[in-house]
C-alpha cells in the first residue's frame, strides 16, 4: 500500500470533520489547522492533525513530503460547466466590444445557435481531444471534481454526442465528473415557430436513449424570459426526473424569470446564475434545500451586475460557487479567479467563498462524500500553494498564479 506522509503544511485549510451543506453565517466558518500532517494511503485520506503530534514512525510510510510553507485545500469543486464545446467565440467579443448588442449578435447567426452549428459538424474524437485539453488545464489550475453540461447539440445527434463525449471523460479521468443533460439550452432555429415540437423531441427523442444508455446524472434547462419558461421548464424537467435525473437549473441571469422558485418547487439540487434577484426569489431559496450556484465570472464577462452574494448569505441561503466555463459567458474555467471576484465584487469573506467553492461545490454534484474537504475519508485531491502570507492573500493577489502543485487520488499531476 502507497502510504505517503505530508509534513510541515503551514495552513491545512477546510478539516470539516462532519460533511455538512453550509449555510448562511455557516459559511464564515471555515475549519483550517496551522503546522499540520496529512496522511494519504492509496488516495485517500487517512489521517490528518498538528504536525507536532504525528504518533506514527516514519518509517512507516513509502513517501514523505514536506510541505514547508505551503497551505493545502482541497481542489476545487466546479459544479457548473459547458467544457465540451467544438469552437471558441471570440469574434462575437469583439463584435461586443465594437458596441453590438446581443440581439445583434443572435440576428448574425451567434450565441448557442452558432455554438450548435460547430458541434454538431465536429466529430465526437475531435470533441472529445478538445474538451480533454480544457480538463487537463483547468485541473492544473486546481480543479478536483466538475459537473459538464451538453446543450451545445440541440438536436438528437448532437445532445447524445455531448453526452458521450462527457461520458468517455469519466471513465479516462481521474476526476470526479457529473453529466447534465441542457438540451434546453434555446430553441434550434427549425422549432422556432414551434417551442412544443422542440420539447417533444427532448422528452420523447433524447431522454429515453438518455436514460437507457445512462448518459446523464442531471437535467437542466435554461429558464429565462425568450428561452424556456418557468411552464416548460418543470414540464422538461419532471420528463428528466422520470429517468431519475435531479433538475439542476439556470435561473435568474438576465431576468426575473421564476427560475429560482420553479426550482425550489421540483426541489432542484441546485439553482444557478442568479444575477438577477428579488426579495421573493432570495427568500424562497433560502427556505429550501436548493443551492444557490453563483458564477461571478459569467456577470463579469458579460459586464451584468454581479450576483447578491451578501444578500442571499444573509438571509440563510446555502451558496457554491462555479465557473460556467464556455465559449460566450465564460471562456474561462479557473476556479482561483471566481473565488477572488466573489470577494473583490461580490464581498464575500475569503472563508466563505472557499466554502462554497469546495465543500458546497461538492454538494451541488452530489459528491460530498467523495471530496470537497479534507476529511477522513475522502479523496487526496488537493491544492498545494506557493509560499503565501495568509489564506485571504489569496482571492487577493488574483491574477498571480498561487498553485504549486495540484494532486489528484494522493498523486500529483
Ligand atoms: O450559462 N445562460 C446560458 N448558457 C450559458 C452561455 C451560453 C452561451 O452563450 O454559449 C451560460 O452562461
Ligand atoms: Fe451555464
Amino acid at each position: 500500500m502507497a502510504t505517503t506522509l505530508v509534513t510541515n503544511i503551514k495552513l491545512l485549510v477546510n478539516t470539516l470533520e462532519k460533511n455538512k451543506l453550509l449555510r448562511g453565517k455557516e459559511l464564515a466558518k471555515l475549519p483550517c489547522i496551522g503546522n499540520a500532517y496529512v496522511i494519504i494511503e492509496d488516495g485517500i485520506i487517512t489521517g490528518k492533525g498538528s504536525s507536532n503530534e504525528i504518533q506514527h514512525p516514519t518509517s512507516k510510510f513509502s513517501r514523505i513530503i514536506d510541505a514547508e510553507g505551503q497551505m493545502v485545500l482541497p481542489a476545487w469543486c466546479d459544479s457548473h460547466t459547458h467544457l465540451v464545446f467544438a469552437a471558441s467565440r471570440e469574434e462575437e467579443f469583439v463584435d461586443k466590444i465594437r458596441g453590438l448588442s446581443y440581439a445583434d449578435i443572435a440576428a448574425k447567426g451567434g450565441g448557442i445557435l452558432n455554438s450548435a452549428r460547430k458541434l454538431n459538424a465536429a466529430s465526437e474524437n475531435e470533441l472529445f481531444t478538445k474538451a480533454w485539453k480544457r480538463l487537463e488545464e483547468v485541473s492544473k489550475q486546481g480543479t478536483g471534481a466538475i459537473e459538464i453540461k451538453s446543450g451545445y447539440g440541440l438536436t438528437v445527434e448532437g445532445e447524445l454526442k455531448m453526452l458521450r463525449v462527457v461520458k468517455k471523460l469519466k471513465e479516462k479521468s481521474t476526476l470526479p465528473i457529473k453529466a447534465t443533460f441542457l438540451g434546453a439550452h434555446t430553441y434550434p432555429l427549425e422549432f422556432k415557430d414551434s417551442h412544443q415540437g422542440y420539447i417533444d423531441l427532448i422528452m420523447n427523442e433524447m431522454l429515453p436513449v438518455i436514460g437507457k444508455e445512462k448518459l446523464a446524472d442531471y437535467i437542466d434547462v435554461f429558464c429565462e424570459t425568450g428561452f424556456f419558461s418557468p411552464e416548460e421548464t418543470e414540464m422538461i424537467c419532471r420528463a428528466g426526473m422520470r429517468y431519475g435525473l435531479k433538475p439542476k437549473i439556470h435561473a435568474n441571469q438576465l431576468n426575473l424569470s421564476g427560475g429560482t422558485q420553479t426550482g425550489v418547487k421540483l426541489n432542484a439540487l441546485s439553482v444557478d446564475h442568479l444575477e438577477t434577484m428579488d426579495d421573493d426569489a432570495i427568500t424562497t431559496l433560502a427556505k429550501s434545500n436548493t443551492i444557490g450556484t453563483l458564477l461571478p465570472s459569467a456577470a463579469f464577462f458579460l459586464r451584468m451586475p454581479f450576483q447578491p452574494a451578501r444578500r442571499l448569505i444573509d438571509a440563510g441561503c446555502a451558496i457554491a460557487l462555479a465557473s460556467d466555463f464556455n465559449p460566450g459567458s465564460s471562456p474561462s474555467g479557473n476556479m482561483n479567479l471566481v473565488v477572488a471576484m466573489s470577494c473583490i465584487q461580490m464581498k464575500m469573506l475569503p472563508e466563505e467563498a472557499i466554502n462554497a467553492a469546495t465543500i458546497n461545490g461538492a454538494y451541488a454534484m452530489e459528491l460530498e462524500k467523495e471530496v470537497g474537504s479534507i476529511s477522513i475519508g475522502k479523496k487526496a485531491n488537493l491544492i498545494f500553494t506557493k509560499p503565501v502570507p495568509s489564506l485571504a492573500y489569496l482571492p487577493y493577489a488574483f491574477g498571480s498564479n498561487l498553485i504549486d502543485k495540484v494532486m489528484i487520488n494522493g498523486e500529483y499531476i
